[in-house]
């Protein structure tokens, strides 16, 4: 039998509370599909801080490095731990272990309120592919005379030829195995015109590969409007870090609620562990109360036995997931409903099961 190992690092706030309910789904979904998961606990976050002055040892990376792929909850306990250091593992995982693609898929499920007015569930059903390794947000640049009139602030942004050509490919192969074959690179050469032009450049070399997609390219602002406008004219979208950062919280505000949007952090060539999170943080304003919406971890769990190979299963998941939100039953606050974070993780287990 097939066997993965897990690494389930939970954080803090509701990643714990809604990593609970991804475990629970894939438990019940691999004792039924012929896998088993080996899942390893780690305790990071606040409870390890506490313990020890840090949020994780210090040979972390070592330790997960073995591991056929991380689940994380929510990082982020602002009361107890100064932010930066809480957040600081997700960041170093994503680019020590060469997570460059970053997908956040957004589709409109039935019954679920959207903001838009007028928009039909089938009509909002994007991927968003972010550049996540290099881009706007590499820290690279300085300070001089800072607290000066004179103050300088340089911050710098690095496209390398290697980082924009393998995301392009990436979201070209994800579009060429979508119904519409469909691509959209979110660009702004026009006053960008140095790193902006170079990801125009690389497009027009990379799209010869890929006959079978209809690639387009948008300006960000105009991007922005669009999808306020006409998200049914989008289907994948490529973008660069900071592009990919702003565009997919539009497509998760359109598409319903932060508490369904799951997210993966690629390794594409498994090298080193991917990961999987939910796209929301740890919510103290609501953690402990046990209203967490579980779905996005529960879905995120999904899109890493996706990953793995283990495509049905992950299906079967996906599946009883939109059932349990069509049906609209069971819903936790966030969506209009009174049902808790157990409520609906057993529900999402109950369709497992049945
Ligand atoms: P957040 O995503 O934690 O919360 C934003 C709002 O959405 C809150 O009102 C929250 O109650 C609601 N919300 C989020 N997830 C929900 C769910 N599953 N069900 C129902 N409602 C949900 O973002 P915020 O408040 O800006 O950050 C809180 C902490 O999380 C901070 O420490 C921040 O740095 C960290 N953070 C961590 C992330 C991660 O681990 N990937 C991502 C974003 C923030
Ligand atoms: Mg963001």
């Amino acid at each position: 039998m097939k066997r993965y190992n897990i690494a389930i690092y939970a954080g803090d706030g509701i990643g714990i509370e809604v990593t609970a309910e991804a475990v629970k789904a894939l438990k019940a979904v691999s004792a039924r599909s012929g896998f088993e998961l080996a899942l390893t606990e780690f305790d990071w976050g606040t409870r390890y801080w506490k313990k020890t002055g840090k949020s994780v040892p210090d040979d972390y990376l070592k330790q997960l490095r073995g591991f056929d792929a991380v689940y994380l909850g929510a990082l982020g306990d602002p009361a107890n731990v100064p932010d930066h250091e809480a957040v600081r593992p997700l960041i170093e995982m994503r680019q020590g272990f060469d997570q460059y693609a970053n997908i956040r898929p957004a589709k409109l499920f039935p019954g679920v309120r959207t903001p838009l007015a007028d928009r039909k569930p089938e009509e909002i059903d994007l991927v968003v592919v972010r550049e996540n390794s290099e881009g706007e947000y590499i820290t690279a640049g300085g300070f001089f005379k800072r607290e000066t009139l004179d103050g300088i602030a340089l911050q710098t942004a690095i496209h390398t030829r290697k980082g924009v050509e393998r995301i392009l490919r990436f979201a070209f192969e994800i579009a060429r195995k979508r119904p519409r074959h469909r691509l959209t690179m979110v660009t702004k050469s026009n006053a960008l015109k140095i790193g902006m032009l170079f990801w125009d450049e690389v497009l027009e070399v990379v799209r010869k590969d890929y006959p079978d997609v209809t690639a387009e390219k948008c300006h960000i602002d105009a991007m922005c409007m669009a999808l306020i406008q006409k998200p049914q004219a989008y289907d994948v979208l490529v973008c660069s870090n900071m592009f990919g950062d702003i565009i997919s919280d539009i497509t998760g505000a359109i598409s319903g609620s932060i508490g369904l949007a799951p997210s993966a952090n690629i390794n594409p060539t498994r090298e080193f562990p991917s990961l999987f999170e939910p796209v929301h943080g740890s919510a103290p304003d609501i953690a402990g109360k046990g209203i967490a919406n579980p779905l996005a971890a529960v879905r995120s769990a999904a899109m890493m036995l996706e990953f793995l190979g283990e495509a049905e299963a992950a299906a079967r998941i996906e599946k009883a997931v939109y059932d349990c939100v069509v049906e609209g039953r069971i819903r936790t606050p966030d969506m209009g409903g009174s049902s808790t974070t157990h409520e609906v993780g057993n529900e999402v287990v109950r369709r497992l099961a049945s």
